[in-house]
């Protein structure tokens, strides 16, 4: 390992992260009733401008009236060019910070985005003598936040996490989308022609380099990658895919803009049983390699040393944290 510590945010389940619009109060106790892990309470992109302030009043009331039982709660504000960011921070945190958790900023682009937030909203807590810190979650959703990635995601203590915000995303980069999230047959490899000279096209995923490089970010600093939304909700088999692309680039979460994705989201962020039966094996085997003073043994005919525990270790801890 590096001389260089890597400091982790608090553990928090992620697998995933419901989206509700600030302005649709009565979607908030099926929300706060369903299995999801985390919850954000929006004012940005879901929201009109006209109906700005009234969601912000609907999201103070209901921080301190529903009963969100365990979830983690997030507030995602405006943007920073907009003149409703201030407002956001400032009335959420003085009259519902004890029971928020994170607040999540869009459309990030530098590190002194978090910087402005950071001292807004500690100015805020100590003004109103709020013990805990709120945490930040960032959307990597602009060329110039995908640019800045590394330093925005070293840029304060309160970070917890990053996710890739795919649909703005797409936006900023000009790329051509068919549906939030999901794949263009244009992005595809022809396979040369076979002996009958039949080929095939395999389509690519686009966003697999942005989603990397993001995920890259996260863990060299501790933090949660997360998978943002999928637009096509009529679409669970599209939607797993897409999630299971993100959990083998070591996304630990995925947006659900819709109910009916929390239970595909838990189900793909989650270790399945055999998984886990697998990685205890690899740490029964490995203890007894080490009893016997070797480093490296054979399971199943395949090789497994030092870096397989880690990798087991990582699952049985995640199923642990499941569990609990
Ligand atoms: C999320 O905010 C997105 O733009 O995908
Ligand atoms: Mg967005």
């Amino acid at each position: 390992m590096s001389f260089h510590p890597i400091e982790q945010a608090p553990a928090r389940l992620n697998r995933s992260e419901l989206a509700v619009p600030g302005s649709q109060p009565q979607m908030f106790e099926k929300a706060a009733q369903s299995d999801v892990d985390v919850i954000f309470l929006d004012l940005e992109d879901a929201v009109a401008p006209d109906e700005k302030a009234q969601a912000r009043m609907n999201i103070i009331r209901a921080l301190n009236e529903v009963d969100w039982n365990t979830k983690t709660m997030s507030v995602r504000i405006n943007g920073l060019d907009t003149h409703y960011m201030y407002r956001d921070v400032v009335d959420i945190l003085e009259q519902a910070g004890e029971r928020l958790d994170l607040i999540m900023i869009p459309k990030v682009g530098t590190a002194a985005d978090v910087y402005a937030v950071d001292m807004l909203a500690t100015q805020v807590e100590d003004a109103v003598g709020l013990k805990k810190r709120v945490g930040f979650e960032h959307i990597i959703e602009t060329a110039l936040g995908m640019q800045n990635v590394s330093q925005i995601a070293a840029a304060s203590k309160r970070n917890e996490s990053l996710h890739f915000g795919v649909a703005d995303y797409a936006a900023s980069m000009r790329a051509r989308t068919t549906v939030i999230g999901g794949v263009n047959e244009n992005y595809a490899v022809l396979t040369d022609p076979a002996s009958d000279g039949s080929r095939q096209v395999h389509w690519g995923d686009m966003w697999h380099s942005a989603i990397a490089t993001m995920v890259v970010a996260a863990r060299a600093n501790g933090l949660r990658p997360i998978d943002g939304p999928f637009g096509d909700f009529s679409d669970p088999e599209g939607y797993k895919a897409a999630a299971y692309r993100a959990a083998v680039l070591g996304c630990e979460g995925k947006w659900a803009i819709h109910p009916s994705q929390i239970a595909l989201a838990n189900e793909v962020m989650s270790p399945s049983e055999a998984e886990i039966e697998k990685a205890n094996r690899i740490l029964a085997a490995m203890a007894e390699a080490e009893a016997a003073g070797k480093g490296a043994v054979s399971l199943d005919g395949r090789l497994i040393d030092y870096a397989s525990i880690r990798q087991a270790e990582v699952l049985v801890e995640k199923a642990k944290q499941i569990a609990g």
